[in-house]
């Protein structure tokens, strides 16, 4: 895939969606449902959906039933959310600093948001905080299809699969699916350059990443389904 740099912020500032408000990321509205399908969370219960965009994500969220609420940096975004998704509620914060209490959200749902996140680790600690013991994470994103880098290997931004494993183990996650769905990428890629001319709305803020580095990394698209991990002090009365 050869991904263009430039300096307009593709995924980083309210391009997430097309003019049709179809999200532009990978996998579209229909990869949303397969992930929710996958997700179990307890019906009717809380769920957050984490650099939630222009609320796709929650606006399905709220069709099953869920008390959903959308959580985005971007004001535009947001503005463009609160119109299109009357169910959902929003907040205008930052992923690694939820306006939530420890322990009281069922879910949290984050679809192409963890890479574009400049401290990944914050975000997912922040992410297992919230939730309740067995609380339910619904992740898709961008990842690296190359085994890691060996020594002398150039460092990506863009994590392999062993690598997302394992920061979700170590935010106190255990992972219970790690799917491919590299199949989604080309799709995308046609839909965006239709939309948009050239790959060169990406920049170095699309999904995070230096889009060089991107283009080195065989880029992939992953699903994963974690379940928040309950503490032994958690399982005392
Ligand atoms: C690729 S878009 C995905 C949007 C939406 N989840 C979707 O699937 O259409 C990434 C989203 O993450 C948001 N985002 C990026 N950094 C953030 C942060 N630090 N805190 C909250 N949201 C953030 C962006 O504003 C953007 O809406």
């Amino acid at each position: 895939m050869g991904l263009a740099a430039t300096s307009t912020g593709a995924f980083g500032s309210g391009l997430a969606c097309g003019p049709d408000g179809r999200p532009l990321r990978p996998g579209g509205p229909e990869l949303t449902e397969t992930l929710l399908d996958l997700a179990r969370f307890a019906p009717g219960g809380l769920v957050v959906d984490v650099g939630c965009g222009q609320g796709g994500g929650v606006a399905a969220l709220a069709r099953r039933g869920f008390a959903a609420i959308g959580v985005d940096r971007d004001p535009a975004a947001l503005a463009r959310a609160r119109g299109r998704v009357a169910e959902g509620i929003f907040f205008l914060a930052d992923a690694g600093a939820l306006p939530f209490s420890a322990g009281t959200i069922d879910g949290v749902l984050s679809e192409c948001s963890l890479s574009t996140l400049p401290d990944r680790r914050r975000a997912l600690g922040e992410w297992a905080r919230v939730l309740t013991p067995g609380g339910r994470l619904a992740l898709s994103d961008v990842y690296s299809r190359e085994s890691p880098r060996g020594e002398g290997g150039t460092p990506s931004p863009v994590r392999t699969r062993a690598e997302v494993l394992a920061e979700l183990a170590a935010a106190g996650f255990v992972v219970e699916r790690f799917e491919d769905r590299s199949d989604v990428l080309q799709a995308w890629v046609a839909r965006f350059v239709f939309e948009y001319g050239s790959l060169d709305a990406l920049s170095g803020g699309a999904c995070g990443l230096d889009v060089d580095a991107l283009g080195r990394a065989s880029p992939g698209y992953f699903v994963a389904i974690a379940e928040r991990r309950i503490a032994l002090s958690e399982t005392r009365p």
